[in-house]
């Protein structure tokens, strides 16, 4: 049998890795589970482990929930080590999302100065973990879901020392499903050939049963006021016709913020108006979750865990973990070492690709340069995760003002430097290497 180990695992998504991992069972023996948390969550990892315990005692699986604070005890001989941890918790997001706002700039949690700021307290503890599996777990596959999850990525890659590293995230998943929904089809029918960078990532060709329905599908996405392909976190404003029939791609959601600045802008300041930011309204959504998590008849994943952003995140990581332990060798669409499947980026950065799953991890299938239109616009983002990875490890504040500067998101070096001071100052206390 496996262990696992989930580090946040009091996080109020755990519910549906374990209900994912209930699923699965027949197929993924997983004997232990361990949901680690610091001492500032062990109330969460509390709730969130009984909640665990009657789910898999109702659904009569012999999975053995540990909770724990001793992290080293968790990583001890883990098979596979889910990292799933917001450094600072929701208060930092909220300063995340709300900073950049006050100088005109999209408050968001992985893209622009929130993602850049998420990244700069993320990457060292993620780095400490990697540090840890080193020396308990040396065969063990990291698998982070932590936001930002390119950079984080990219960091593991440059300046950790594990080589079983894989990014994971719901977004190609959530993308297929969505297409799949418009269409009206299985989406075990579909498959889409994605590539880019996480959040910043394509669907260059859409297969029906092996045929190509690209047209059909950008057809589908541009006919309404709405795109239909979308995630609970992002407002779907849907996409100007013209400009996706030009693109000839299926754009991700977060491409929103950078194909319609303006129109995200307005929205997010409209938004923040009437509920607060998406922190604020995931710090509510949490609270009512953490309630309904706490009853003791309560023996499966609740339904209005499904407002969150978070949908199909559970089918990523089972999916992924069953793959490699299986040798499957069937396709998935991970963050991993670009060996050079994507022709414009170096072939040591982390890029997110569809990949074959063997027992030996994942391997990108090539898909050459990616078409003139984005590459300009993935190499940026790919620029920006770099240099705000090093300035992560670092902590040179030279570095940090280049990133925060070059982030398509951000207008000027000024609005920039002012941005960056006054949220390094926010964050202070999650900051130690500045
Ligand atoms: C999507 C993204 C995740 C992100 C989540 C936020 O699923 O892929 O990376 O964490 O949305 O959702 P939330 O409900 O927290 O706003
Ligand atoms: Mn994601
Ligand atoms: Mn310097």
């Amino acid at each position: 049998g496996l262990k696992i180990a989930v580090i946040g695992g009091g996080s109020s998504y755990t519910p549906e890795l374990v209900e994912g991992f209930i699923k699965r069972f027949e197929e993924l023996p997983v004997r232990e589970l361990w949901l680690v948390d610091i001492p500032e969550g062990e109330e969460k990892l509390h709730i969130v482990g009984a909640l665990a315990e009657r789910m898999v005692k109702k659904a009569g699986v012999p999975i053995r929930i540990h909770r724990t604070l001793d992290r080293r005890k968790a990583l001890n001989d883990a098979d596979f080590v889910i990292t799933q941890i917001r450094v600072g918790r929701i208060e930092a997001r909220i300063k995340d999302e709300k900073i950049p706002l006050k100088y005109g700039v999209i408050g968001q949690e992985t893209n622009g100065p929130g993602g850049l700021f998420k990244g700069l307290r993320t990457i060292p503890v993620i780095l400490d973990i990697a540090r840890e599996m080193e020396e308990l777990c040396p065969e063990a596959w990291l698998i982070n879901f932590s936001n930002p999850v390119g950079m984080v990525t990219e960091a593991v890659l440059r300046y950790g020392n594990i080589r079983k590293t894989v990014g994971l995230c719901n977004v190609p998943i959530g993308m297929k499903m969505g297409v799949a929904r418009l269409l009206g089809v299985e989406a075990d029918r579909l498959h889409i050939d994605f590539a880019g960078l996480n959040h910043m990532v394509f669907g260059l060709d859409v297969y029906l049963d092996g045929q190509r329905i690209t047209g059909q599908v950008l057809e589908r996405i541009t006919s309404g006021e709405r795109s239909g392909v979308t995630m609970k976190n992002i407002v779907d404003l849907g996409w100007e016709p013209d400009f996706i029939k030009g693109l000839g791609l299926l754009p991700c959601p977060y491409h929103r913020y950078y194909f319609q600045t303006k129109k995200m802008l307005e929205e997010q300041k409209e938004a923040v108006k009437k509920e607060g930011t998406r922190a604020e309204v995931v710090k509510r959504l949490e609270e009512e979750l953490f309630e309904l998590y706490r009853d003791p008849d309560l023996d499966i994943k609740p339904p209005q865990l499904e407002k969150r952003g978070g949908a199909y995140y559970s089918d990523a990581a089972c999916s992924l973990i069953h793959s490699i332990h299986t040798d499957k060798r069937d396709i998935q669409t991970v963050n991993v070492r670009n060996c050079g499947a994507i022709a414009g980026i170096s072939p040591d950065s982390a890029v997110e690709v569809n990949c074959v799953i063997t027992k030996e991890g994942p391997k990108p299938i090539a898909v050459g340069d990616l078409p003139v239109a984005v590459r300009g616009l993935v190499q940026q983002i790919k620029s920006f995760e770099r240099v705000a990875a090093e300035a992560a490890v670092t902590g040179d504040y030279h570095k940090a003002l280049v990133a925060m500067t070059i982030n398509p998101l951000v207008p000027s070096d000024t609005i920039a430097k002012q941005i960056l001071d006054e949220m390094l100052e926010a964050h202070r206390e999650h900051l130690p290497q500045f």
